[in-house]
């Protein structure tokens, strides 16, 4: 199917993708049209292992290289200077590439068979919640994709940290499923993604992963849902008392942040299904995991509601 310049989704580690061959232009102008992605977005490059990375970047340091051999395959998304061969639709225009070593069996099988790069952003329409399993991927996109390989949910349930190595000093862009912490005791000290004139990774939008119920982060203390509104729950563990709530999603009993990632978009999702009037969510600590679940969250309480996303 991607041979002949079709759209695939596929499982990996962080969160479904939706693939085409990085070297087909037309492929990838595709994927941009189903997800409604704006041009200005960069697409990641998936490779079967670290050895094809200089087919794709022009200049690899030595950092990239401990990392990879450190973190792949697994949720590192590496941006480096890229090579003349990568079409410009890719990386949006960029002078750089992200690329990542994906560690699902099913992915790593895919990219094996397909014998080169594959680009591929999270399977869902722009700006909504990113898929943690196929059925996800169907809801979103299922008409306008040519196959969805299923392999279960998603392991780790947030998408890849981008760290870019373009610049003078490492620079995280997005944080992800490896932590800053895991980073930096290789990395050394890591510089946090500014605000560019255009946004470098859409992790930057203030607004992204929008459900078409508002949310918004729980205010220091607050136990109670607001007076008078048929609000949703989401909290971290068990802790926090939910009465009054409509509905209470618990991303891990026992306040396990790897649990508690590999929860966070479908509990998003069945709360969003309810048809409630607010979705409250409760803050987590920002270290480790809990710095991308936050960072998704706040995005998620910034978007403006869109009706009729998916
Ligand atoms: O875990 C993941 O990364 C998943 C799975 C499918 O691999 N993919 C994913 O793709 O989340 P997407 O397109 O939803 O997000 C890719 C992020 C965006 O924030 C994009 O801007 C950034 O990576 N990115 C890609 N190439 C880049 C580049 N050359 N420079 C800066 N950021 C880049
Ligand atoms: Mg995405």
């Amino acid at each position: 199917m991607l041979n002949r310049g079709g759209l695939v989704a596929f499982p990996t580690e962080t969160v479904y993708g939706l693939g085409a061959l990085a070297r087909d232009g037309r492929a990838v102008a595709g994927l941009f049209a189903v997800k409604a992605r704006p041009s200005f977005d960069p697409v990641i490059v998936h490779i079967a292992s670290a050895s094809a990375l200089a087919d794709l970047a022009s200049e690899v340091p030595p950092l990239a290289r401990v990392l990879a051999e450190r973190f792949w395959p697994g949720p590192l998304t590496l941006v480096l200077p890229k090579r003349a061969e990568v079409p410009d639709i890719v990386t949006a225009g960029l002078p750089t590439v992200g690329v990542r070593v994906p560690r699902h069996p099913v992915a790593l099988a895919l990219l094996e068979a397909a014998g080169q790069p594959v680009a591929a952003p999270s399977a869902n329409p722009f700006g909504s919640i990113s898929p943690t399993t196929a059925q996800h991927v169907l809801d979103g996109l299922g008409d306008r994709i040519d196959l969805i390989l299923d392999g279960g949910p998603c392991e780790v349930g947030v998408e890849s940290t981008v760290l870019s190595l373009a610049g003078a000093r490492p620079r995280l862009l997005r944080p992800g499923g490896i932590t800053r912490e895991e980073l930096e005791t290789i990395a050394g000290p890591v510089d946090l993604g500014e605000p560019a004139p255009r946004p470098e990774a859409p992790g930057q939008l203030a607004s992204h992963y929008a459900t078409r119920t508002a949310i918004r982060l729980a205010a220091p203390g607050e136990t109670a849902p607001p007076p008078g509104l048929r609000a949703g729950l989401l909290r971290l563990a068990a802790v926090t008392p939910g009465d009054g709530y409509a509905a209470v999603e618990t991303l891990s009993a026992a306040g396990d942040l790897r649990e508690a990632a590999a929860n966070l978009f479908a509990a998003l999702r069945r709360l969003d299904a309810l048809g409630l009037e607010l979705i409250v969510a409760e803050s987590l600590p920002e270290a480790g995991l809990g710095a991308a679940i936050m960072d998704r969250l706040r995005r998620a309480a910034t978007s403006e509601r869109v009706t009729g996303l998916t």
